[in-house]
């Protein structure tokens, strides 16, 4: 009786789930966009492999404690800071939090838009950690491949379908393995953290 009463209600729940989250677009990726990939346990190790006195921007700061890894761990030449800050509280926060060297510079505009109106080809790495929806994503990296340089890497945050608390839907899987099939992009580096909020960091295939 308790398991009928079980399977009824993961029934009930399933189909609200796929009501309140309709399926994104599922492109496959092949051979070609892993062969090169590396897994790495965390993303400071990612960190620890990027390149070193680059030009880098995170596109979704909040408080900026992943910021401070990234002038730990890559010295960067110039980082830029790039987040909407919805309350002036924790725009402070992540000033306070990011000692900030000279070279830092606070952007408080949509990542789209600061992509946008960054020079092409100028960024060697970009890391997104935005809103984590399908459509967000899919304009984001569209807009990095025009900033970031040739050789440059595309990271991002979050290439999980569902949050470990199992409340939130993301869209990032969707968008990067599209981005990568339509735009012959490679996987780098993949991150294999317990959580499954994984980070990932995407080259342009070289001919
Ligand atoms: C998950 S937090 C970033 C965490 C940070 N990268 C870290 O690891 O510590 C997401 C941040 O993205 C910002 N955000 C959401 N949508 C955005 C957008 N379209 N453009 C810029 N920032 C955005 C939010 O204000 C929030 O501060």
């Amino acid at each position: 009786m308790e398991n009928i009463f079980k399977k009824k209600l993961f029934k009930a729940l399933q189909q609200a789930w796929s009501s309140w989250y309709p399926k994104h677009i599922e492109v496959a990726l092949s051979f070609s966009h892993v062969r090169h990939c590396q897994v790495l346990a965390d993303r400071l190790d990612l960190l620890n492999e990027l390149p070193k006195n680059a030009v880098v921007a995170e596109l979704g700061v909040e408080y900026g404690l992943f910021s401070k890894e990234i002038l730990h761990r890559c010295s960067p030449k110039e980082l830029f800071l790039v987040d909407t800050w919805p309350s002036s509280q924790m725009k402070e926060s992540c000033m306070k939090n990011v000692v900030a060297h000279e070279k830092t510079f606070f952007k408080q505009t949509t990542s789209v838009n600061y992509l946008n109106e960054v020079e092409e080809n100028t960024l060697d790495w970009v890391y997104i950690d935005t809103d984590h929806t399908y459509m967000t994503t899919k304009l984001e990296l569209l807009a990095a491949a025009k900033a970031v340089k040739n050789d440059g890497f595309i990271c991002g945050h979050d290439y999980t379908s569902i949050s470990y608390s199992g409340l939130k839907r993301y869209g990032v899987v969707e968008a990067v393995n599209e981005f990568c099939v339509k735009q012959n992009y490679e996987f780098i580096y993949l991150t294999s953290e317990t959580t499954r909020h994984i980070s990932f960091a995407l080259r342009k295939i070289k001919e």
